[in-house]
């Protein structure tokens, strides 16, 4: 997890730095927003502070009600600058759009708005995405600009080449693409300050159960609670990942330390995985996913009169695990959760470890008593290649923990591959 300060400048493009909020937040990142007052005539903060769960500022006159905190930290006890406590905060500085005033104001140390002077006081590093007009872009004192700011370390995420935001306009100036922004923000931000196992990794958790809509107001659902994916992320938090779950109906406390997408069918579940799952090292599987949902869910609720009976058809949905492990790349870790009932569980958790070429599989047998679904308590056997390692029953922060490390223990004895 880093802290991302992104200050967004005034552009047609400052639309994209929406989307690379959206990226970074799902990434685990916490992000805290600067916009200047020309970006504000392009995007409102309204959509920035819904996205970054946390006030945006333009002004250094207005009074920040975080007093400079990322939305992972207590606000501190007094008022602070917000220009000075916000850049002692972030872990990197992120302009995009960086506009060609705001790349001449940085080159020269103006610091006559909120964003220009939040970037002369920081010490973190300086990450620009500039995006204007060709003429502008290529106009030599723009040139100038930016090969000093390079000189002096910060680095610039080129634009690309197209059509621009006026209409007919093509050339040099169009913001490079949101990942690419990121990409380049993750790579110049420090990885992890904790001193944890897991510094520098990204954990993807899924929780909770998904509800396929039958008519406007039910739904087929299951039992999960959430509890033991909840607990994942937050043993992987403590030892120091930056964590992502994807919550799926979980009516649990949130962990400031961990990031959120909610969604509440399969198939949202599997955009928001499938967006997550490139950047993870580690991807715990721990949703109960629905097989199947009602073809042809109603617009409107059902009316019981005049029907005998009801029947509901229903169609597969995707696999989104094993959709996830076609596409998992070296070094990911891919963990699947089987909810079993009775004889015969750890042989049905294994097939799966096979058929969905998994790293590990968390079998438990969810027809005990206490045990599973909505209780505090689990009592699991984790499946790998290399064996089994059985986790008595014990709370299920205790049973995350036992997980994660056996996740690290295959991580530091493999190259983590799939089942074969
Ligand atoms: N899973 C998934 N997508 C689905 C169903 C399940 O990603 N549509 C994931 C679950 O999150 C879990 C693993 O696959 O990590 C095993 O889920 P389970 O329902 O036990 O497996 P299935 O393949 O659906 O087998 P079963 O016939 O036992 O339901």
């Amino acid at each position: 997890m880093a802290r991302i300060l992104l200050g967004v400048t005034g552009g047609i493009a400052a639309y994209k730095a929406l989307e690379l909020v959206r990226l970074a937040t799902a990434a685990g990142h916490a992000v805290r927003v600067v916009q200047t007052e020309a970006a504000q005539r392009f995007v409102g903060a309204a959509s920035f502070a819904a996205l970054t769960g946390a006030p945006v500022l333009t002004s250094e006159w207005e009074r920040d009600p975080a007093r400079g905190a990322f939305p992972d930290q207590a606000p501190p006890g007094h008022d602070p600058l917000s220009h000075l406590e916000l850049v002692a905060n972030a872990d990197v500085f992120v302009v995009a759009p960086a506009g060609a005033n705001t790349i001449a104001k940085l080159a020269h140390g103006l610091a006559d708005n909120l964003l220009s002077s939040a970037a002369l006081a920081a010490t973190c590093p300086l990450v620009l995405a500039p995006a204007m007009n060709v003429h502008m872009w290529e106009h030599p004192a723009t040139r100038a600009n930016l090969a000093l700011l390079a000189e002096r370390g910060a680095l610039v995420v080129a634009p690309t080449e197209g059509r621009l935001g006026s209409i007919g306009e093509w050339g040099m100036g169009r913001l490079a693409e949101p990942a690419a922004i990121l990409a380049a923000a993750e790579s110049v931000a420090p990885a992890g300050d904790g001193g944890g196992p897991w510094d520098g990794l990204h954990v993807l958790v899924t929780a909770g159960g998904t509800r396929e809509p039958i008519d406007a107001v039910r739904y087929v659902g299951n039992r999960s609670s959430g509890r033991m994916g909840f607990a994942l992320a937050a043993a992987a938090a403590d030892r120091g990942a930056r964590v992502t779950v994807v919550a799926a109906n979980v009516a649990l406390p949130r962990d400031p330390r961990v990031a959120y997408l909610d969604v509440t069918t399969a198939a949202e579940l599997q955009v928001a995985c499938e967006e997550a799952f490139a950047s993870c090292d580690v991807l715990l599987m721990a949703a109960a996913v629905a097989d199947f949902r009602p073809t042809e869910p109603a617009a409107n609720k059902l009316k019981k009169s005049g029907r005998a009976e009801l029947l509901v058809r229903m169609e597969p949905t995707a696999d989104v695990l094993s959709g996830l492990s076609a596409a998992r790349r070296p070094g990911q870790v891919l963990v699947g959760f089987a909810a079993e009932t009775g004889a015969g569980a750890l042989d049905y958790g294994r097939q799966k470890l096979a058929r969905k070429r998994l790293d590990a599989v968390v079998v438990n047998d969810v027809a005990a008593p206490g045990i599973g679904f909505e209780g505090g308590e689990n009592e699991v056997t984790v499946l790998t290649a290399a064996g089994e390692h059985h986790v008595a029953r014990s709370a299920k922060s205790e049973v995350a923990s036992a997980i994660l490390s056996v996740v690290e223990r295959m991580r530091e004895t493999t190259t983590a591959g799939p089942a074969q």
